[in-house]
């Protein structure tokens, strides 16, 4: 990859810090690289700044890659976005433009199934309030109604909202080693023998909610996935369910959620991402019982982080050299613009 020399001429902007490795990688390669090494993600005004003279943007999902900054790139043909999401790129507004937008499928989605399964577990075993409860010195002996008593997972039927490549890797987990009820629904759905070999079972929305003991949500956030779980929705749910979010914050409605929560219309829920991240809602900082917040940690392995960056290299160096990039969401851009 490092031997392309046909690229030059290419200036590429990368928005925040990243591995050290992965601009060497650009600059091995013969671009150029203006490199805002810095941890917070950038303002507005910053961003468009850096990206002027740019060929290619590398950022991350922190970013907001909108008409506006497009416009301040008269000279960009990639944005190279170092996360499998794309919300956060106005996909149209770059094609209209012929601006190609990669991301990085296919690396992150086993690790981001693990901590679904460690988010489901934690919530629904009480698995930090007893990690607490320990160090406090307030474990004095087993008995028989000890205070974390939680909730089934074996067994329990599961309701997957969204059955993409994470979605699918979470309904293998739950399938083969919890042995789950495996629901799923989604914007199509699977051929029968596909649902056979993957061990789910399509269900409306409603169905599902009414019948599942965790709803997993792995749709991607578009304007119809927006608060998919609302008021309306968490009314649907049992009692006795769990909701766990490790896809996008907005699909969830979080001050609905707090309520639900507060009002016991569900038991708990796992959170590893949020409507107004980094923000999380007040009210449900208030909440400790089942329930469990991390900082957006899905994709946080250091393998799957250091795949992810290569992969974005990978797309910035193939389109640089002329050729069409890996995992484009907008290939039709490059007749555009
Ligand atoms: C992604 O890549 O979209 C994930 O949310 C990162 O963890």
């Amino acid at each position: 990859m490092t031997e392309r020399t046909d690229q030059r001429g290419w200036t590429v902007a990368v928005s925040q810090h990243v591995f050290p490795e992965t601009v060497a990688e650009l600059r091995a390669a013969g671009l150029e690289v203006v490199h805002r090494d810095l941890d917070e993600p950038a303002t507005p005004e910053e961003l468009r700044e850096l990206v002027a003279d740019a060929d290619a943007l590398l950022c991350l999902l922190t970013d907001r890659v909108d008409e506006a900054l497009l416009r301040a790139a008269p000279r960009l043909r990639l944005v190279a976005t170092c996360s499998a999401g794309y919300d956060h790129v106005d996909v149209a507004a770059a094609t209209a433009r012929g601006v190609l937008v990669t991301h990085t499928p296919g690396v992150l989605h086993e690790a981001t199934a693990d901590l679904t399964f460690a988010l489901l577990l934690a919530t629904a075993r009480r698995v930090v309030e007893g990690d607490g409860f320990t160090r406090a010195g307030r474990f004095r002996h087993w008995k028989l109604e000890q205070e974390q008593l939680g909730l089934d997972v074996h067994g329990q039927t599961l309701g997957i909202v969204g059955l993409g490549q994470i979605g699918r890797a979470v309904a293998r987990r739950a399938a083969a080693g919890f042995g789950m009820r495996v629901l799923y629904h989604g914007r199509r759905r699977l051929p029968a023998e596909e649902e056979a070999r993957l061990g789910v079972a399509y269900a409306g929305l409603d169905q599902l909610l009414e019948e599942s003991d965790v709803v997993s949500l792995h749709a991607p956030l578009t304007p119809a996935t927006h608060h998919v779980i609302d008021a309306a929705a968490l009314a649907r749910m049992k009692p006795s369910a769990v909701l766990i979010n490790t896809a996008r914050g907005p699909l969830v409605d979080e001050a609905a959620l707090a309520s639900a929560l507060r009002e016991g219309q569900i038991a708990g829920a796992g959170l590893d991402v949020y409507e107004d991240e980094p923000e999380v809602h007040p009210d449900l900082l208030d909440l400790t019982e089942r329930v469990v917040l991390l900082p957006h940690l899905g994709s946080a392995t250091a393998g799957v982080r250091r795949r992810m960056a290569a992969l974005s290299v990978r797309s910035i160096l193939a389109a640089a050299a002329g050729d069409p990039p890996p995992h484009c969401v907008n290939p039709e851009a490059a007749q555009a613009g």
